[in-house]
């Protein structure tokens, strides 16, 4: 098994090919996170479908605040530990090997949610035969895995914490906004930002609300 190494920003990132390759224009999602962490209330961050972890470590670094990253493949776990040490990051770094729909205890509250769900509907996801298929694989619409992410938004999201929510395209973006049930109890999307390969999503909650 070949272990590459790729410049992520400011972090060395290794990975192999049993995980999706860091792709250099979501270096966007991790600076729009750590400017939204400059203001964001006290509290940790949580990363949903972390993969190599290199979106939520570069996020982080320098803020001194803790990082919970989840996602169901082992291997990809075993590199964001890697890249976290790396990265000297390692002791504010937790890494959870599970669904995104169990990772998460009852009580936790994030200030800061990044989610990278796979987002290409799954008929087009022989495009992309060099990427592992459930790195990508985001069922009939491309939405299966981002309508999960966001419940676990809807609760553990903190009252005036974000949201970034990463998609393909802005009709998908359109289509979870219309969906109204998943952005109910106090969550707007606030904005969308188109990128090089796909868009992010920015949802806020209220800094009233509790849920
Ligand atoms: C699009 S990749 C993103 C990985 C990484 N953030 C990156 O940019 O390279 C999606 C990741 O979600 C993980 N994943 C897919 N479904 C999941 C689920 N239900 N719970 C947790 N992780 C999941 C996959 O293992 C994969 O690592």
């Amino acid at each position: 098994m070949t272990t590459e190494s790729l410049a992520f920003g400011s972090l060395a990132i290794a990975f192999d090919h049993r995980v999706l390759r860091p792709r250099e224009w979501t270096v966007a999602q991790s600076e729009w996170a750590a400017q939204i962490l400059r203001t964001a209330p006290d509290g940790p961050v949580l990363e949903l479908c972390s993969g190599a972890g290199q979106i939520g470590l570069l996020a982080v670094a320098g803020s001194g605040r803790p990082l919970v990253c989840v996602d169901a493949s082992d291997v990809a776990c075993e590199f964001a530990r890697t890249n976290a040490l790396a990265a000297g990051l390692a002791e504010q770094v937790d890494v959870r090997h599970a669904p995104l729909e169990s990772a998460v205890g009852p009580t936790e509250v994030f200030a800061l949610v990044i989610a990278d769900p796979p987002w290409v509907p799954r008929l087009d996801t022989g495009r992309f035969p060099e990427d592992p298929l459930s790195a990508i694989d985001g069922g009939p619409d491309g939405l299966d895995v981002a309508r999960a992410c966001l419940q676990v938004i809807r609760r553990h999201l903190a009252p005036g914490g974000s949201a970034l929510l990463q998609l393909g395209t802005t009709e998908q973006a359109d289509v979870l906004a219309d969906e109204e049930l998943h952005l109910a109890d106090a969550l707007t999307l606030s904005e969308v930002r188109q990128q090089e390969r796909g868009v992010l999503v920015r949802i806020d909650r209220d800094a009233a609300s509790a849920e």
